[in-house]
């Protein structure tokens, strides 16, 4: 199977190809100018010490023998490894192993090809509270992933965990299982292994969570689960250098990104991420996170309120042929869709041609599983054309670490691309924060007194209850 070797197919997203729906030679050759712009402001923030993600497929080889050694001693002393984790402190990792390991993979006992990981990414008791009744706490490690050290759902599930395992096996026992991932200097994280001997790992200041899958956040879980990190950076350092040209159609990310800005413009407001392929919907997911979480935004870089942002939808063929192709295919002109399609699925089931008699089902005799997916996702994206609803597919030539490398670097330099064209920061979260302080006030946090009283005048209690 081909390693790496992503390509991007904008066929159907071009007027010449799918009528007056699709983009003309003019629209894509006047998105350039305002590339090259957003191309020279990156190169200047990324030289000014921003946009850290870019110099994550190429760090240290220090530190990469640091995260495999902390891996291999924690495989050493647990099957298990839950992390405690939520947003960009979580998807990456979920994305990556789902993607190699197969969704199924929680039904496996951990085996020689490294630990099963568990991803919380949620404070839910109910669904936190089960995944802890399924492992066995003196087999089990956690590693603690937040950048600020203060993130309410994270912190919770580490307070309840610390508490687990000091009452199961005492605190020395309980700090050998743990492994903090937090800002290299500042936060709680920081504070408390000041004090108390965990292992611990530093996130670049200027990498931010949606963009740190490639940092240890993300490679630490991978490498205790056994994954090839180092062919993950690999790939993504290749998808780097095939992005380096600032010619919009020369740099896979820049077209990505002036393809997606382009439709949003002309009323396009959602982006469906549609791999065929169950075991890449983490993938779907992770990248909804990044897309929103960086594009919507309320003002633009000049201080202007300009609300954008194109809301993304995670998907998946060919489950989604039968849920929601019908609004793609009939419903509101405002969807662009991004398929990922598999040269090689990696292994195939051939289809028995049980019933010849019956055509209906014959056709499907002597053929493969591989071959029908494949069919599916072809004849999905030409119907689509056909009615001109635009699309573009991501090719990747099968799962490995090296394509999965290449995909989040693409897709991470895709998105501060748009973000230069949308004129905003694709790096903050603003809109994030109100609902994390009146969290706060309302848990009684000292110091948010404020936000209560801001609460109990939002909240409109048991009013309008039917
Ligand atoms: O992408 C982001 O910045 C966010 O989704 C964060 O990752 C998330 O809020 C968790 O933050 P932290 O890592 O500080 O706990």
């Amino acid at each position: 199977m081909a390693k790496r070797g992503v390509k991007l197919d904008y066929a159907y997203c071009l007027e010449e190809v799918i009528g007056a729906q699709g983009l003309s030679a003019q629209d894509i050759s006047g998105l350039a100018p305002q590339v090259a712009r957003a191309h020279q402001r990156l190169g200047e923030q990324h030289q000014g010490g921003e946009l850290g993600f870019m110099d994550l497929p190429g760090q240290s080889s220090e530190l990469l023998d640091a995260i495999l050694e902390q891996a291999a001693r924690l495989s050493s002393i647990a099957d298990d490894l839950v992390v405690l984790g939520i947003g960009g402190s979580a998807l990456g990792a979920t994305a990556v192993d789902m993607a190699l390991k197969g969704a199924l993979r929680y039904a496996q006992p951990a085996g020689p090809e490294g630990m099963r990981l568990f991803v919380a990414d949620n404070s839910d008791p109910r669904f936190f509270g089960a995944m802890l009744d399924r492992v066995d706490l003196e087999r089990t490690a956690f590693a603690v992933i937040s950048k600020s050290g203060s993130t309410a759902e994270t912190m919770s599930q580490f307070l309840v965990v610390k508490e687990l395992l000091e009452r199961r096996l005492g605190k020395k026992e309980a700090l050998r299982r743990l492994v903090f991932i937090t800002d290299p200097e500042k936060g709680n994280l920081r504070l408390i292994a000041k004090d108390e001997p965990v292992a611990i790992f530093g996130v670049p200041p200027n990498v931010g969570g949606r963009y740190s899958v490639l940092s240890p956040v993300g490679l630490l879980p991978l490498a205790c689960a056994g994954h090839d990190v180092q062919a993950l950076l690999e790939g993504a350092a290749a998808m780097a250098e095939a992005c380096k040209s600032p010619e919009l159609t020369k740099n896979p990310a820049y077209l990505l990104a002036a393809l997606n800005v382009g439709f949003y413009r002309r009323g396009r407001n959602i982006l469906v991420m549609m791999p065929y392929a169950t075991d890449l919907f983490g993938l779907a997911q992770w990248f909804a996170q990044l897309w929103a979480e960086s594009l919507g935004k309320a003002q633009a870089l000049d201080g202007s309120t300009v609300n954008v942002g194109q809301t993304p939808v995670a998907a998946m063929g060919a489950t989604d042929q039968h849920s929601q192709l019908q609004l793609y295919m009939e419903g509101p002109q405002d969807k662009l869709i991004m398929f990922l399609t598999l040269g090689n699925y990696g292994r195939d089931l051939s289809i028995p041609d049980l019933y010849p008699r019956i055509d209906a089902l014959s056709y499907l005799g002597g053929r493969s599983l591989a071959e029908l997916v494949q069919a599916e996702a072809r004849a999905t994206t030409a119907a689509l054309a056909s009615q001109g609803r635009p699309s573009y597919s991501l090719r990747l030539p099968g799962i490995s670490p090296e394509v999965l490398g290449e995909v989040i670097y693409l897709l991470e330099l895709a998105t501060v691309m748009a973000g230069g064209l949308l004129k905003i920061n694709p790096l903050d979260q603003p809109g994030v924060e109100l609902s994390k302080k009146l969290s706060y006030g309302l848990m009684g946090r000292k110091g948010f007194e404020q936000e209560a009283k801001q609460m109990e005048a939002l909240d409109a209690g048991d009013n309008y209850l039917v």
